[in-house]
């Protein structure tokens, strides 16, 4: 059995000090890092979904890469909407982009569905491509399909307006292939699992502050942290769950 933690939505600021929604997200995201490190889970390798900074500065980025270091973390990541790949490739620099992570058997898949200036998901052609490139290698693996946006309606019109534009075209791609276990994504900080299209879809309550289920417009949450759990099995099935902080 493998295992997998998925961290998403940090919002760091600029410098450790920054308070967003009334929560540091430095302090909250070194506080799962903690609650990890006393769990089974302390070997995992981590799924960063987008989200690492709220304000896309390189200092988040610098901060991010020296408290993954000191960790001694294995780690994936893809951008958000609040991200800037370019500073990310730039200062994230011992972490550099994966397009895919091999587990045993299991191969996470990382795709950027955000484009500029905009909250709603969209993927374009060459991710639409390297997806299908990097399923085709893995066919007879089990395999989960990262983005940071949802593909799926959450019930909260505000956030579903956010949903992948183009999710028929994602769809196109990953109906091709038997094997894609999930997709996995952030964005939405709260916790979703439904099925799209047949797929099951998982997303996680973000390592800071969350949104409020099923609300209309934008609204905050008092649901504290939280992160997701993974327990992928050779036979190809999976176990997952949410862990918020006490
Ligand atoms: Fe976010």
């Amino acid at each position: 059995m493998n295992r997998l933690i998925q961290i998403t939505d940090l919002h760091f600021g600029e410098n450790p000090s920054v308070v967003i929604k009334s929560i540091n997200p430095v302090e909250s995201f070194n506080a799962i890092l903690d609650e990890i490190e006393s769990s089974d889970f302390r070997d995992a390798p981590i799924l960063l979904s987008g989200d690492l900074s709220g304000c896309n500065n390189a200092g988040s980025y610098q901060m991010l890469n020296k408290m993954l270091l000191n960790r001694r973390k294995e780690i994936i990541w893809l951008p958000g909407n609040h991200d800037n790949l370019y500073e990310m490739n730039a200062h994230l620099t011992h972490y550099p982009r994966l397009s895919s992570l091999q587990l045993n058997d299991w191969s996470v898949i990382t795709l950027n569905s955000s484009k500029a200036k905009s909250p709603v998901g969209f993927i374009d052609h060459q991710e639409l491509l390297k997806l299908d490139r990097e399923l085709s290698k893995v066919r007879s693996q089990f395999a989960i399909v990262a983005m940071h946006h949802c593909p799926a309606s959450i019930g909260s019109d505000w956030l579903d307006g956010h949903r992948i534009e183009n999710r028929n075209e994602l769809f196109g791609v990953l109906s091709k292939y038997d094997n894609v276990v999930c997709i996995l994504n952030g964005h939405v900080h709260q916790k979703y699992e439904g099925i799209w299209r047949g797929i099951p879809v998982y997303a996680s309550p973000s390592s800071c502050f969350q949104f409020k289920c099923k609300s209309k417009e934008f609204a905050i949450s008092n649901e504290p942290p939280g992160y997701r759990w993974l327990h992928l099995f050779d036979d190809g099935t999976l176990e997952t769950g949410i862990k918020y902080l006490a």
